[in-house]
């Protein structure tokens, strides 16, 4: 058992009910202890989180405290869920998914990570309310990617989906069936909403759909999404709003 296991053994005590769609106890234990606490050494020192942001390296731009969010949700928070797959709307270079398929497979848990993007950048995006422009992204090696998740690292778990998420999530969300996780990285107001709204009646009770970039000064759009559609038209509240954004409870939507 590592320290980190050790500290959710002593101060991971919640039930899994949700007041009002969330559990205020399981975003504070994750939010303030990354926040304001002793969470970020104690994940720093994990050999599993070291070892997945090892094979990542040099392939994600998502920040280290939101990589150490989804190492929480997948290691303390899934479990307690029924089986769901993850999926990640906005990749890039991949390495978040990697991240994810490596710590999957080492925790032994019997699901697929949908890795979906382009691969060749920024579809076109609303200069109204995105700050990103057609094309950002664009130096992507999706074959050198393909290859070295699936030959080098002989990861079996995680299946690259290429194409705009308007003509692929579809058919990945009835592949997959539902989801435990949702992680939603793609900076532009068009891709947060295909994205949400592709997932949201496929989530497991209880499962997780968490926002990277809508707390980002760069990401107003994805912002605007979550306010207008997660929380205004199907009156979410959020679990989490440090590192990510995140939401549960998706059932009355
Ligand atoms: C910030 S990057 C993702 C970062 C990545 N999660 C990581 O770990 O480094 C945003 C990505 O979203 C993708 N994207 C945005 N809208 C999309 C859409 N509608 N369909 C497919 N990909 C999209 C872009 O191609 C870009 O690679």
């Amino acid at each position: 058992m590592t320290a980190l296991d050790q500290y959710f053994e002593k101060h991971f005590k919640t039930s899994t009910e949700l007041l009002n769609g969330r559990s205020v106890q399981d975003g504070y234990i994750r939010s303030v202890g990354l926040q304001f606490g002793e969470l970020q050494t104690l994940i720093g020192k994990d050999p599993l989180f070291r070892d997945a942001c090892a094979v990542a390296h040099g392939r994600t731009i998502i920040s280290g405290e939101n990589r150490m969010n989804l190492y929480l949700l997948i290691k303390y928070f899934l479990p307690r869920l029924q089986t769901g797959h993850i999926i990640e709307f906005g990749a890039y270079k991949g390495g978040n998914s990697i991240f994810m398929a490596y710590v999957a497979k080492a925790l032994n848990l019997d699901i697929t990570i949908y890795c979906l993007d382009t691969f060749t950048g920024m579809p076109k995006t609303d200069p109204s309310i995105d700050l990103h422009t057609e094309g950002d992204f664009n130096d992507v090696d999706f074959d050198e990617l393909k290859n070295y998740a699936h030959n080098t690292l002989g990861l079996t778990n995680i299946s690259f989906v290429q194409g705009l998420f308007s003509d692929t999530a579809e058919s990945v969300v009835s592949e997959a069936g539902s989801f435990s996780l949702v992680h939603i990285d793609c900076d532009i107001a068009s891709g947060v909403e295909e994205s949400y709204e592709a997932v949201k009646n496929n989530m497991v009770e209880g499962g997780y759909i968490a926002f990277d970039d809508a707390l980002f000064s760069s990401c107003l759009g994805a912002t605007v999404i979550i306010e207008d559609i997660l929380i205004r038209r199907d009156g979410l509240n959020s679990e989490q709003i440090y590192p990510h954004y995140v939401f549960r409870n998706f059932d009355k939507v």
